[in-house]
């Protein structure tokens, strides 16, 4: 086959321990919530299915259920037959778009990140998870040996039922990586205790697969790179555990290194736009240069095509794992095969994946608002019975979603945008530290959108009159959304200046703020991204920078995960923090001077040096055109933060939604 003109390395075959890829990309074990009782849902199957059709060459599935301990409702059923039909269901799937299938071995032993401890949990020993605390039953030899059987009899099932291979994740934190560790593992026998002995679990099981699973079946491992714990797992450590595993080079077929574990270094697993882009290659083609014949894979912040086969070409890796990006385009792999990576809907690293799996139930996310529903690949969404004309009255990403939805859909849509570029709030969060990935959002709408025949009329403050000038039979209200003035700023305060909103304040210092001495205090009633990387962006321009919440921690609107890191990078950049007050008194503000008042028992601090208070309150919709249009007899739908201010993926989400609908 002549080499992909595009991008020759990642779309050249290779062959993984007998199994042949189509190319070098494999989508990485992602949960998704998509199981339910033990058997795949509709959604589930359409995942799957998309990101096989979209052209992955591989796919490594969510941990299924193979021991007693892992037999959680979200994980298919593979300790005994009664679920074997599921398997096959879920790897012809893959299977019939020329992909193949990897299940994922993992147990999350002593670590949970959910609210609360784990009381079913097992574990090397009886230490703390470093977040939630739970203490683990420790695991005795018996039944280490036991699991160990029950993995590999599971193995055996999903190569009956299609499957070309397993993962097993010992990195992430997880029970495999818990042996691994000293810090987590200080048992005194045959599995505790030196290096050897704390790899043994590992060992035996990947013994113990390769004898149950004839060849061709792949064993693949992800393994822990440096996991962010003092006395646990560094570089060094990693490589002598490379070193140990290279013995068994023979029954390894493919590894790569993940960093962090379950302990503050979380954050580590998803790599944000704060940080360099793929950051881990330099050291993942260190670990593999000691073992140059065993496949590598790269993990980590890739997300572009250009960026895999660089990894690719300079010899770090022999594959990359894709996770977030394949969540956000499936199609990804086609469309950079086909010579259409600019067409790619770019993942944007805010992790929001991760928190839905955790907090809202199932795998959503920012950017894909057709996430695993039946339509979403091939992208032609079924076109509009009658062609309406649809006025869309602002810019953001609710509307701009709207746009090239509707339009793609047949309808003759018009957006009126107040200034002259697109993207609303989202692109003044993509000017502030950690957002400049948010564009390719609003890029990518609005190339979508003008392919589809939309017609734009930006920097224009739309009124009703010009509204109806263009005899809409539907219009979407997608104004926005505007900061409310808080309870604890007087009525009466006119020093504006002193007291702006986090949106003013973000806008002056898109415009360049000068130095600033004193301290900015924000009031933070908001608890999102923004906030904090206005704070970031503050700290550069004045002294000092408090932020201050009525409630018991910061960040409170934000995963765990993103969490970490934003109070990592607030610490780094000393910026204070104080919990459980609100502004009490602003009288001497001009002095700056601020009185605070602790919400619980009304003790007073005084802050000095005060130059600016910035509040982050809840926004109000900016729905006043809806009443007047309304009157006019025409049908009016408001999206996004008009509707009511909610998050980047609600707009996005409602985008689609009213569109897909008209
Ligand atoms: C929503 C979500 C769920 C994940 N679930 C798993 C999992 O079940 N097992 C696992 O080994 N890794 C899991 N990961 C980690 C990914 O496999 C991958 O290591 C990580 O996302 C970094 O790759 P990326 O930058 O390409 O997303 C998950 C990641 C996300 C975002």
């Amino acid at each position: 086959m002549p080499d992909n003109p595009f991008f020759p390395k990642l779309f050249a075959p290779i062959d993984i321990g007998g199994v042949s890829l189509r190319n070098r990309i494999i989508h990485a074990a992602i949960v998704t919530q998509y199981v339910a009782n033990h058997a795949p849902t509709d959604r589930l199957l359409n995942y799957y299915r998309a990101r096989a059709s979209g052209g992955a060459a591989a796919i490594v599935t969510e941990p299924i259920a193979m021991t007693e301990f892992s037999r959680l409702p979200s994980r298919l059923r593979c300790w005994d037959d009664e679920g074997f039909d599921d398997l096959c269901r879920v790897a012809a799937v893959i299977n019939d778009q020329g992909a193949h299938v990897l299940g994922q071995i993992q147990d999350s032993g002593r670590g949970r990140h959910a609210v609360g401890r784990n009381d079913h949990a097992v574990g090397a020993s009886a230490l703390p998870d470093d977040l939630s605390w739970t203490v683990p039953a420790a695991l005795s030899g018996g039944r280490i040996r036991q699991m160990i059987d029950d993995w590999a009899n599971g193995a055996r099932r999903l190569q009956r039922a299609g499957f070309s291979g397993v993962e097993i994740s010992a990195g992430h934190g997880h029970l495999f990586h818990q042996f691994l560790s000293p810090w987590s593992n200080q048992r005194l026998d045959e599995y505790g205790g030196a290096l050897q002995n704390r790899m043994r679990f590992l060992t035996e099981l990947i013994s113990a697969i390769r004898s149950a699973c004839e060849r061709p079946f792949i064993i693949a491992l992800k393994l822990p790179g440096d996991d962010g714990v003092p006395s646990g797992i560094d570089l060094e450590m990693a490589s002598a555990i490379n070193a140990i595993l290279a013995k068994q080079a023979g029954d390894i077929d493919l590894w790569t290194w993940v960093w962090g574990a379950h302990a503050r270094s979380l954050y580590h697993h998803l790599p944000d736009a704060h940080g360099p882009r793929h950051p881990y290659l330099e050291q993942i083609r260190a670990l593999r240069s000691q073992h140059p014949d065993i496949t590598t894979g790269a993990i980590g912040y890739l997300t572009d095509p250009g960026e895999c086969e660089a990894a690719l070409v300079d010899g770090t890796a022999d594959v990359v794992f894709l996770g977030r990006p394949l969540i956000t385009d499936p199609q990804f792999p086609e469309k950079a095969a086909s010579g259409n990576a600019n067409a790619i809907r770019y993942c944007v690293s805010c992790n929001s994946c991760w928190r839905s799996i955790i907090e809202a139930g199932s795998l959503a996310c920012d950017n894909n608002p057709k996430l695993a529903e039946s339509d979403e690949v091939p992208l032609g969404l079924p076109k509009a019975t009658r062609q309406k004309n649809i006025v869309i009255v602002g810019s953001g990403v609710a509307a701009l979603e709207a746009a090239h939805t509707a339009a793609e859909r047949g309808h003759r849509v018009v957006v009126f945008g107040r200034s002259d570029a697109v993207g609303g709030k989202t692109r003044l969060h993509a000017d502030m530290p950690g957002g400049e990935n948010l564009s390719s959002v609003y890029d990518y709408q609005l190339l979508a959108a003008q392919q589809h025949g939309v017609k734009f009329l930006l920097g224009q403050d739309a009124s009703v009159d010009t509204v109806l000038a263009c005899n809409p039979d539907v219009v979407l209200l997608a104004t926005g959304s505007r900061s409310a003035r808080p309870n604890w700023l007087p009525k009466d305060w006119e020093a504006q200046d002193l007291v702006p909103s986090l949106r003013e304040i973000a806008q002056q210092l898109t415009l360049g703020m000068p130095h600033v001495s004193g301290r900015a205090v924000v009031v933070d009633q908001d608890h999102t991204e923004m906030t904090y990387a206005v704070a970031l962006r503050l700290s550069q321009h004045f002294d000092e920078v408090t932020l201050v919440t009525s409630r018991e921690r910061f960040a409170h609107d934000m995963s765990l995960i993103n969490r970490q890191g934003t109070l990592q990078r607030l610490f780094d950049a000393h910026i204070s923090l104080i919990n459980h007050v609100e502004p009490a008194s602003l009288e001497r503000l001009e002095d700056g001077v601020l009185l605070l008042k602790n919400v619980y028992n009304g003790d007073m601090t005084e802050l000095t040096d005060v130059a600016c208070l910035i509040h982050a309150s809840n926004r109000v919709p900016n729905s006043e055109m809806l009443d007047p249009l309304r009157s006019a007899g025409v049908e009016v739908i408001p999206i996004g933060d008009c509707r009511a201010p909610r998050s980047l993926m609600a707009a996005t989400r409602d985008g689609y939604a009213v569109a897909a609908a008209i």
